[in-house]
């Protein structure tokens, strides 16, 4: 094209054309070297500036972990190289923008799930991305969307736990929050759904290794969140380290290629996780060589690479040579200045507003951030009504590794990352307010603190002191779970129990016969049964950020009501994985007592969907508008649920359904829908549930999609226990 409007601005340049426009004219100006400088992420902080200003003279497209002065240093470079294309400044603000000093810090993905609730995940996004705009960001490497099945994976905390309508219901509320309608406007970043796909799922919850995913395994179980967020708009999408089923998420071209992009229309960045396509040549060894890589890279359909610096002269060597089409390589970049023009980069938005900083952590946003730990809050056993703590519960040891830790209460990716090597944010510890800081802030509540052991050296331990506090008060408040550096990226476990001298604390506070109430305050659920036995009450909010001190103390003494419910299942012991609750039927377990392991019940310790509350509900008249359907109708379903407790309260009700004669296995059941309804004491609703009966549909081994006719169960009731389920049945007719 290479026109100019009449005043000699290029035509690029010129906000008023649409970002198609701009990008169709900005391409063929661009050098191969240029176009593939676009397609380079890089990590600001592993680099000298000599080296990172060389980057910005060959037109890199995107650095990730750089602080602002140096985000306005390199734009302002980029701005007067020969082509002025603005640098994509990335982030893994994934609870809030969490690595810079000062920011709202929510609970982890797997903390703020417990709520049900994706209006408010839609408000967690929508602060980060006000934040982040305001410090020069505008690529957050979230939502993640991965789905597990075992805890001991160093990252459980970042997922929103085992079920996929909640995470796809998720995914889409976390693009809407930070993207706003409109990706040009001050305060909207690009989302970036991650890792696509089945990474959670590798082998023994070893991180980033195989998985044993199969296509159709993909496409029924772990594609449709990610296919919401695509649907939502998401802007970006991260593959995973892993490979499936022996092919590399990054070589993977039916994933990303045909699926992503073909069949869903995708017109979004791809981007690598870190170095993936140098790992197809020295972890995964599926490429002899770095060439062979990028060649395969290319073909599947990446289009942005995390920080694999030598894709930059193989690319261009690549097209060069003949061996691949220059069209891959412009259709990447097309992909990437498109993100760029509809972000308002090259206009507005290149630089962060003045003033703008004033809206990191600011008081409105630290208000959401309570908000969202409160609903984080599950209530996982109360014998005898220990809790709500009455008047009476005057003297309170606070005691355990959870109490008072800042690390453990913000979780992972909130002081640094373990790929960047530039240092520990620090946050200010005015913002944050632990459990110890909230119980000593409360009139007429006298606090002995003791720690009681580390959360994962055995040997820094104090247990007498912890003894010591414990027999002198009325209750005992013990937070146990883990720390930021047993879990994480690279941090798989082989077990589940509390580490550490967790264990001995407890047991040894137990022993003191005073009241003892757990709060565990973890990045995944924990091995616990002698605490489910033991223990009075049970409360986790997982890493309940920021103000996660505030909602626990508040739950603890009844001014909060908990609503959370668990949106992943407790085991009872490691070798029991997987124990979500979406189980098969047909495990020979004749001779076992438990009809499960031959000594173990097969059951959690707490299930997918279990949470209590100070008052209680009743289920009554579950009933179907019509029992016989089509795939083209939506089945209405309706129950009527009562608080006939004595505190008003928020239940939230859920609709699994079992289908159950098909033509592949399927679970025994699967969450359809569900509803957050705030009941008063003494209320009574008759609560609605919708499920299109085409969302009901099974990916045959072919790998297309039919809802089957036949009978379906349907299960309403507050967790996913067959016990607390009522039950009731439809058919689905052929037309
Ligand atoms: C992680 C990603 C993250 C990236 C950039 C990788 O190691 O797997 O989740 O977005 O690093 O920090």
């Amino acid at each position: 094209m290479h026109k100019r409007s009449n005043n000699e601005t290029p035509f690029y340049l010129d906000s008023a054309l649409s970002p198609e426009q701009r990008a169709a004219d900005l391409l063929p100006r661009m050098s191969l070297e240029e176009k593939v400088g676009q397609m380079m992420q890089l990590s600001r902080g592993r680099k000298d500036a000599a080296e990172v200003d060389e980057w910005v003279q060959r037109g890199v497209g995107s650095f990730l972990q750089t602080p602002l002065q140096e985000i306005i240093r390199l734009q302002k470079l980029a701005e007067n190289s020969r082509l002025g294309i603005p640098i994509l400044f990335a982030e893994d603000a994934i609870h809030g923008h969490c690595l810079y000093p000062g920011a709202t810090i929510f609970p982890t993905q797997l903390g703020l799930s417990s709520a049900w609730n994706p209006e408010l995940f839609e408000r967690m996004a929508r602060i980060t991305a006000l934040e982040m705009t305001a410090t020069g960001m505008f690529w957050t490497f979230s939502p993640v969307l991965c789905m597990g099945r075992d805890w001991r994976w160093g990252r459980v905390d970042e997922t929103c736990g085992e079920d996929g309508l909640l995470i796809a219901d998720m995914a889409a509320a976390a693009v809407r929050g930070y993207q706003g309608d409109d990706l040009s406007a001050p305060g909207s970043v690009l989302a970036c759904a991650k890792h696509f796909a089945g990474y959670a799922m590798s082998a023994g919850g070893r991180d980033a290794y195989e998985t044993p995913l199969s296509r159709r395994a993909l496409k029924s179980e772990f594609l449709p969140p990610f296919r919401r967020a695509a649907e939502a708009g998401c802007a970006s999408f991260m593959a995973g380290y892993q490979a499936n089923d022996g092919v590399p998420a990054s070589a993977d071209r039916w994933l990303l290629r045909e699926t992503l992009c073909e069949e869903w229309g995708f017109d979004g960045i791809t981007v690598t996780d870190w170095d993936n396509v140098g790992s197809l040549v020295h972890r995964q060894q599926v490429c002899a060589d770095l060439r062979q890589a990028v060649k395969t890279a290319l073909e599947a359909g990446n289009h942005m690479l995390m920080e694999t610096p030598g894709f930059y002269e193989e690319a261009i060597a690549l097209v060069r040579d003949g061996e691949v089409a220059e069209v891959l390589v412009d259709d990447a970049c097309r992909r990437i200045l498109l993100a760029k023009f509809r972000l308002g980069l090259f206009d507005a938005k290149r630089y962060p507003p003045d003033g703008a900083l004033e809206r990191v952590g600011c008081a409105a946003h630290q208000a959401v951030a309570l908000e969202a730990a409160r609903e984080s809050v599950v209530l996982l056993e109360n014998k005898n009504g220990t809790l709500p703590l009455g008047a009476d519960m005057r003297r309170i040891a606070v005691v355990g590794p959870g109490a008072d830790d800042v690390e453990t209460l913000l979780g992972d990716w909130s002081f640094g990352s373990q790929q960047a090597d530039n240092g520990m944010v620090t946050h200010p510890r005015e913002n944050i307010v632990t459990v110890c800081d909230a119980l000593k802030g409360r009139a007429g509540t006298e606090v002995a603190y003791a720690r009681g052991c580390h959360a994962f050296d055995k040997s820094d331990r104090d247990i007498e002191a912890a003894v010591e506090a414990a027999r002198g008060a009325d209750v005992v408040v013990a937070c146990v779970g883990d720390h930021v550096k047993n879990h994480g990226e690279a941090s798989d476990r082989a077990d589940l129990d509390l580490p550490g001298a967790q264990q001995e604390l407890l047991e040894a506070l137990h022993a003191v016969g005073t009241p003892l109430v757990v709060v565990l305050v973890a990045s995944k659920p924990h091995t616990v049964p002698w605490v489910q036995e033991h223990a009075d009450a049970v409360l986790t909010a997982f890493n309940p950020g920021m103000k996660g001190g505030q909602a626990i103390a508040e739950a603890l003494f009844g001014d909060l009501n908990p609503q959370g419910k668990l949106t992943l299942s407790f085991p009872r012991h490691v070798g029991q994985q997987p124990v979500n609750y979406q189980q098969f039927s047909g495990w020979h377990a004749w001779f076992s007592e438990w009809n499960g392991y031959y000594d173990m019940p097969p059951s959690p310790l707490w299930p997918f969907g279990h949470g209590l509350s100070y008052t209680e509900y009743t289920y009554e008249n579950l009933k179907l508008t019509e029992t016989r359907l089509t795939s083209n109708d939506v089945l209405a379903v309706t129950v009527d649920v009562t608080n006939c407790g004595g505190r008003d309260g928020v239940e939230i009700v859920q609709l699994y359904i079992n289908d159950r004669v098909s033509s592949v296995t399927t679970p025994v059941k699967q969450l359809r829908a569900y509803a957050r309804v705030a009941l008063a004491a003494g209320e009574r609703r008759t609560v609605q549930l919708e499920v299109a009966v085409r969302d009901l549909a099974l990916v045959l081994p072919d790998l297309s999609e039919a809802v089957e006719p036949g009978w379906f169960d349907v299960m309403v009731g507050p967790s996913s226990r067959n016990e607390d389920l009522l039950k009731t049945e439809f058919e689905v007719i052929a037309g």
